[in-house]
Formats: C-alpha cells, sequence, structure tokens
C-alpha cells in the first residue's frame, strides 16, 4: 500500500510493529487525522550532503552553500535521532550527499540493527572499493538501491557530472557476485527517465536482468525540490512528458526480461485526495544532517519547510507541532501547499494526468 515497504523479517522491534499497524489502519481511514495517535514509522536520515558526483538534477550542491560546513551527521547525532524516535520501525540512510562518503556509515548501520531497525541504503556506486562493497553486503541492510540512468556510458553521465558509469557497473557487479549465498540485501537500480534516457528503459533492463539485479525502479515522477528554479532541470525534461513513448518502451522492457527475475517497478502515480501522501503520517520523515526535520525526501530542503529540529525539540514537540498539524490538515482538506504540487500532479494537464493514474505504482 501507497509504495511501503513491509520490511520483512528485518523489523524485530515489537513495539514498532504495532505502531507500524495503527499507523496503518489510521492512514487507511476517512477519519485520519491532523494529530495522529500513533508514532512516527520510517525515517529518511541523511548521513551527508558531501558528493563525489555533481548531477545536473541534484541540489545537493546548492544546499552545501547552505550548511556552513555541516556536512556530515555525525555518530553521536545519529544516536540522539535513534533515541528520539523509539517507534522507528526503518530507516534508509539517503539524503542530498552520497552516503559511502560519511566514515561512521557502518558504525551507524550497525547501531540501527542492534535496535532491530530494518535499514535501507541508497548510492550511487561510483566510489565503492573492494572493502565498501565488503561492509555493505556484511552490514545487514536489507535493502540497497543504487542509481543508474541509462543503457550508454554518456547517458549516464550526461546527467551525473563526475560519474562513470563503467566504474558504477563493475562496482555493482562485484556487489551481486559477492552476495550469491546470501539471503539479503535486495539490490535495486533506481534509473531516473528523463525525455533523453527513456529510449534505453529496454537496453538497461535487459543488461540488469543479466547481472542478475533483482528490481528496476524507473523513475518517472522526478522532483523539483518544491522549487521552481529547479523545475527547468527536472520536471520539464521527465520522461512522463512524452507518457505514451514512455510507457512503450517500459513495456518492452518488461517483455524482454520476463523470463529474468528482474522486477520492473514504475514509481510516479501521483497522489490525490483518495490517495493521500503517507509521509507526514509517518511514512518518510527526513531528517537532515543539521537535524532539521522536513517532510519528506521529495523535498529534503529545510529551507522550503521545516517541522522543528531534532537536535534541539524533543521529538514529540516536532511531531505535534503547528507546522506538521498544519499540513496534514491541508493535505485532508485538499488544499494542497505549493511545495506538495508535484506530487500532486496539479499541474499536469488532463491528458497526462489520466496517463500518469495508469501508472503502475510499487506494491
Ligand atoms: C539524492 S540521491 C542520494 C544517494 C546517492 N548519492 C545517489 O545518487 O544514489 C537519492 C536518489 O535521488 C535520486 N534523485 C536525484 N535527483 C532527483 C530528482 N530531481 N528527482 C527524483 N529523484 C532524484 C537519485 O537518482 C538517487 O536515486
Ligand atoms: S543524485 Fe546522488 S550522486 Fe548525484 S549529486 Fe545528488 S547526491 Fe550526488
Amino acid at each position: 500500500m501507497f509504495g511501503i515497504p513491509p520490511y520483512g523479517l528485518n523489523l524485530l522491534r515489537p513495539h514498532a510493529v504495532v505502531n507500524r499497524y495503527r499507523a496503518l489502519l489510521s492512514l487507511r481511514s476517512p477519519q485520519a487525522s491532523a494529530s495522529p495517535a500513533h508514532g512516527v514509522v520510517e525515517a529518511y536520515i541523511e548521513p551527508t550532503v558531501q558528493c563525489d558526483l555533481d548531477c545536473v538534477f541534484c541540489q545537493s550542491k546548492t544546499l552545501r552553500r547552505h550548511r556552513r560546513g555541516k556536512l556530515h551527521m555525525t555518530y553521536d547525532e545519529f544516536t540522539h535521532v535513534l533515541d528520539a524516535m523509539p517507534t522507528l520501525a526503518a530507516i534508509t540512510l539517503t539524503g542530498m550527499g552520497e552516503p559511502t562518503l560519511n566514515s561512521d556509515l557502518f558504525r551507524m548501520i550497525g547501531l540501527a540493527r542492534s535496535r532491530g531497525i530494518a535499514v535501507r541504503l541508497v548510492t550511487n556506486c561510483n566510489r565503492h572499493t573492494p572493502d565498501i562493497t565488503r561492509n555493505l553486503l556484511s552490514a545487514g541492510l536489507w535493502w540497497i538501491g543504487t542509481s543508474i540512468d541509462g543503457a550508454l556510458d554518456a547517458t549516464h553521465e550526461r546527467g551525473r557530472r563526475g560519474g562513470n558509469r563503467p566504474r558504477a557497473m563493475e562496482n555493482l557487479q562485484r556487489l551481486l557476485d559477492q552476495r550469491v549465498g546470501r539471503r539479503a540485501p535486495i539490490v535495486n537500480v533506481e534509473m531516473l527517465a528523463f525525455d533523453y534516457n527513456y529510449h534505453e528503459i529496454p537496453d538497461l533492463a535487459q543488461e540488469l536482468a543479466a547481472m542478475g539485479v533483482d528490481e528496476l525502479d524507473i523513475r518517472g515522477r522526478l522532483t523539483d525540490w518544491g522549487k521552481q528554479q529547479w523545475k527547468p532541470a527536472t520536471i520539464d525534461r521527465r520522461a512522463g512528458n512524452d507518457a505514451p513513448g514512455f510507457h512503450l518502451a517500459v513495456e518492452r522492457a518488461r517483455e524482454l526480461t520476463k523470463a529474468s527475475n528482474l522486477e520492473i517497478l514504475l514509481s510516479g502515480e501521483p497522489y490525490s485526495a483518495k490517495r493521500r501522501c503517507p509521509k507526514p503520517w509517518g511514512f518518510g520523515v527526513y531528517v537532515a544532517t543539521t537535524g532539521d526535520v522536513v517532510p519528506c525526501c521529495t523535498i529534503a530542503d529545510p529551507g522550503v519547510v521545516t517541522m522543528g529540529n531534532i537536535f534541539r525539540q524533543p521529538w514529540d514537540t516536532i511531531w505535534n507541532s503547528h507546522a506538521y498539524r498544519e499540513l496534514r490538515a491541508s493535505l485532508l482538506d485538499g488544499a494542497i501547499p505549493s511545495y506538495c504540487r508535484n506530487c500532486y500532479g496539479e499541474e499536469k494537464s488532463a491528458t497526462q494526468a489520466s496517463e500518469a493514474v495508469r501508472w503502475v505504482s510499487t506494491p
């Protein structure tokens, strides 16, 4: 439901299981409240805003300028975040940077796992040494997302400035080879689908299927991070703007890989009054390196909207803050805040919107 992952046996905290169940019930209820009685279920935690790449569609570099030297989250700060949110069932280590650049990353994963929290991580796969691969595999992650944006080197590197596709693919293959015999992690490739790369979806899918990748998540709904100035480099260039061609490419990819174990997912179905964004109800709180709490990773910028600061305020104060209650109330009323417009598909034409509704979302 709502693309919320199940976590499986990776979630080992009974009280968090109960809380998650209550949160799901509350989300489904027509009487959902702006002041929910349950706690937060899932958080995106930003280990760093430092990055080895400078992708044309990513706000990482801009955010670094605003952080006044506060690039990484420390291990103690990370511990504080977990302490502050005892109902957490799962975390995703990602954000506006490359997580493997935080030297405490594997200690952080170890701490979360020792508390029974399911952990996911997203990486550009560009700088994995054999040691990083080994650590990623033994850390206890249940899911790793890797970012590959095309079947041709030039296409991937067009958007991922400073990236090297052959190296990323070699690192991905090493991860897959060394995973043999383990139950986890699930290895996912996320492809951002632009007008300039979606024709390569069938070739990329075939390549990933042959490598043994588990999931290809085609991300048709790009974010402008809640800011107009990012629109030209992001949503104006999304593959979904040519919906028929894009869907044909996805169908072709499914056809070509149906005999393999590759699952092709298509994220992008817009939210609506009937299908509310679950994040303000605890399924995807975003915590920046500064401790600022943002409603989701689709905005990921405290400069656009902040619910509070987890290093300076008790979590309950933030969770029940005026800002959080107001955001939930506006989503319940259908008065969508301007920074949510991208996810609610408000600016789409009627034809594009009906195409988008046909998109199959992650189960
Ligand atoms: C911001 S990155 C951080 C992790 C890592 N540096 C990476 O690139 O995989 C997390 C995910 O966001 C995706 N992303 C970057 N810019 C985006 C945009 N404008 N819209 C949607 N997703 C985006 C990336 O492709 C990546 O899969
Ligand atoms: S998308 Fe990832 S790799 Fe690219 S600049 Fe942003 S954080 Fe870095």
